[in-house]
């Protein structure tokens, strides 16, 4: 990143929209310059536009298939050129293509703490697990940002939020605890990374002194070998 410019990044989006609101809300470091989903109902769409954000949108009706629709996202983002790709609630999985051209440039929020529980219906796993342990293992759920690769919420993780489990939790109290952690995580990490105090290297996160103390204070997770890291 040169000095004075800024930080671009594009959000992806298929649905409600809250993640993409708090990134939105919360961008110190960095300037959101296209919401783009593919999904015309999405809810993300009328904050992005009231914040004066362009929001595309290509269905798959109108784009006339699937490949096309992925390729019309895809001119999209290239045409705006971001320096960062942000999923929140992204449900179409990206081409190997694209995801190899943006290495390190893409990062997803998901409901779980990986390595568990990737895929769909996090909460509901994350429950059964917990009863099916009875409450005596495992009392932990909650969020992780990872940089994506071409598997399935398989990237280097970045940074984790956790909140614990209680009995009397349903799939909708922990679900709905979960989306206040990634509220906070999601623009933390964007910020960060818009600082250059975390980096992509060698397929890791790199995490600069800052950043490690900080996650402390707000009580976020970084992996196991963050301490041995520093961003340059
Ligand atoms: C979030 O729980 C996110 O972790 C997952 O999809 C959900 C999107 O919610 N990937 P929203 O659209 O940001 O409200």
């Amino acid at each position: 990143m040169g000095e004075g410019r800024e930080f671009t990044v594009v959000v992806l989006i298929s649905g409600r929209g809250s993640n993409c609101q708090n990134l939105i809300r919360q961008a110190r470091n960095y300037s959101i310059v296209g919401v783009v989903s593919n999904n015309a109902d999405a809810g993300g769409f009328a904050y992005a536009r009231e914040a004066g954000i362009e929001a595309i949108a290509v269905d798959r009706e109108s784009a006339g298939s699937l490949a096309r629709q992925k390729q019309q996202i895809d001119s999209h983002i290239e045409e705006l050129a971001p320096d960062l790709i942000a999923l929140a609630g992204y449900m179409q999985i990206l081409e190997n293509d694209f995801v190899e051209r943006f290495e390190g440039k893409i990062v997803n929020i998901h409901p779980s703490l990986l390595p568990r529980f990737k895929g769909l219906d996090t909460h509901k796993r994350a429950l059964q697990a917990f009863r099916q342990a009875s409450g005596t293992t495992n009392p932990e759920h909650g969020c992780t940002v990872h940089y994506v690769d071409c598997g399935i919420d398989t990237g280097a993780i970045i940074a984790q939020a956790r909140c614990r489990i209680i009995a009397s939790d349903t799939e909708e109290t922990l679900a709905a605890r979960v989306l206040h952690l990634e509220h906070r995580l999601f623009p933390w990490v964007v910020n960060a990374i818009a600082a250059n105090e975390i980096a992509y290297h060698d397929r890791q996160a790199r995490f600069s002194q800052k950043v490690i103390e900080q996650a402390a204070e707000h009580g976020f997770l970084l992996p196991e070998c963050a301490s041995a890291m520093e961003v340059g």
